[in-house]
């Protein structure tokens, strides 16, 4: 169990002596990055701030950091390794960026409604290797039947089976971005209503009450990334030599990948190209 109730006391013993070790500025300045953050923002606009705002300040600071930083490094992680292993995917969503972005500027998040392609990498990499593969797990406490499910007493209910679910999901195992595609494929999971605006298309996110609150940033921030990264790089996995991985199948069945809470990738080595001088010349620039 996560000691929720010792941070909360830490936080809150901290907090009449030092709210600027919740700014994060000196880390920034050093990084030569913009003094804002969260908590700096909150303090300055609520100058005087009660006991309960300054409560709710490091509370709300303390769930963005802690559900947001980890979660979202693995989902990049994953795209990293999706795109290094499979070079046809990396190439579709390429060709798509170079048609509608150009090699003039980088990508931005208005022309994500024309580059369906790279929505769906994301998409496959969130329903292969789901970041939170048993979101949080709930237990159901009494018999229930919802739709044409029965749910017996005791069983504890997540995500991961849903998203390989081969009724729904063609060759589940298989990385296959198409299968998001509005003409090709299942652009969302049957069962989800209410979602299809989204452009999230699985089931990552968890549910109901408490599904991530924060993803539609996380959704934005991961595909502007990934939209990022394949814009900009030629991404290979290499062997431990420096070798272009060729057996792409034999290395998929080597990959291991972390077995906590949160899953991703564990390291494995990549090699970056920058795509063309005019993307490298903006990327140094940027
Ligand atoms: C790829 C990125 C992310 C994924 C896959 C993800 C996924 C999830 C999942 C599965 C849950 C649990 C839902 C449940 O209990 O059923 C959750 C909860 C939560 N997430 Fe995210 N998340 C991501 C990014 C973020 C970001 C960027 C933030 C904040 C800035 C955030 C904040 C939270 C918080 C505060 C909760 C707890 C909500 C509650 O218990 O009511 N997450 N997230």
């Amino acid at each position: 169990m996560f000691p929720y109730s010792k941070v909360r006391e830490r936080i809150v013993r901290n907090l009449p002596y030092s709210p600027s070790a919740f700014t994060g500025i000196s880390s920034l300045e050093v990084m030569g990055l913009p003094q804002i953050s969260y908590v700096d923002h909150c303090f300055t606009t609520t100058p005087d701030p009660t006991p309960e705002d300054e409560e709710s300040i490091a509370w709300t600071a303390m769930s963005a950091y802690t559900g947001g930083s980890d979660t979202t490094i693995a989902a990049i992680k994953t795209a990293f390794h999706a795109a290094s292993l499979h070079l046809e995917a990396q190439a579709l969503a390429q060709s798509e960026l170079d048609q509608i972005v150009g090699q003039e500027r980088m990508p931005e998040m208005n022309d994500r409604p024309n580059l369906p392609y790279v929505t769906a990498f994301v998409n496959e990499c969130m329903r292969l290797i789901p970041v939170v593969p048993i979101a949080i797990p709930r237990r159901a406490m009494e018999d229930e039947t919802i739709g044409e499910y029965f749910i017996p007493k005791g069983s504890v209910v997540c995500n991961f089976n849903m998203l390989r679910d081969p009724d729904i999901y063609e060759s589940p195992l298989s990385f296959d971005p198409a299968r998001f595609l509005p003409e090709t494929g299942t652009p969302t999971h049957p069962d989800i209503k209410g979602r299809s605006g989204l452009a999230i298309g699985s089931l990552s996110y968890g549910f109901s009450r408490r599904i991530c609150p924060d993803m539609h940033l996380a959704d934005s921030g991961v595909w502007l990334y990934v939209s990022t990264l394949l814009w900009a790089f030629q991404v290979s996995m290499v062997d431990d030599d420096g070798s272009i991985v060729k057996d792409k199948a034999a290395k998929w069945e080597s990959v291991q990948f972390s077995s906590g809470a949160i899953q991703y990738p564990l390291p494995f080595k990549v090699k970056l190209v920058s795509r063309s001088s005019a993307v490298e010349n903006l990327l140094r620039n940027a």
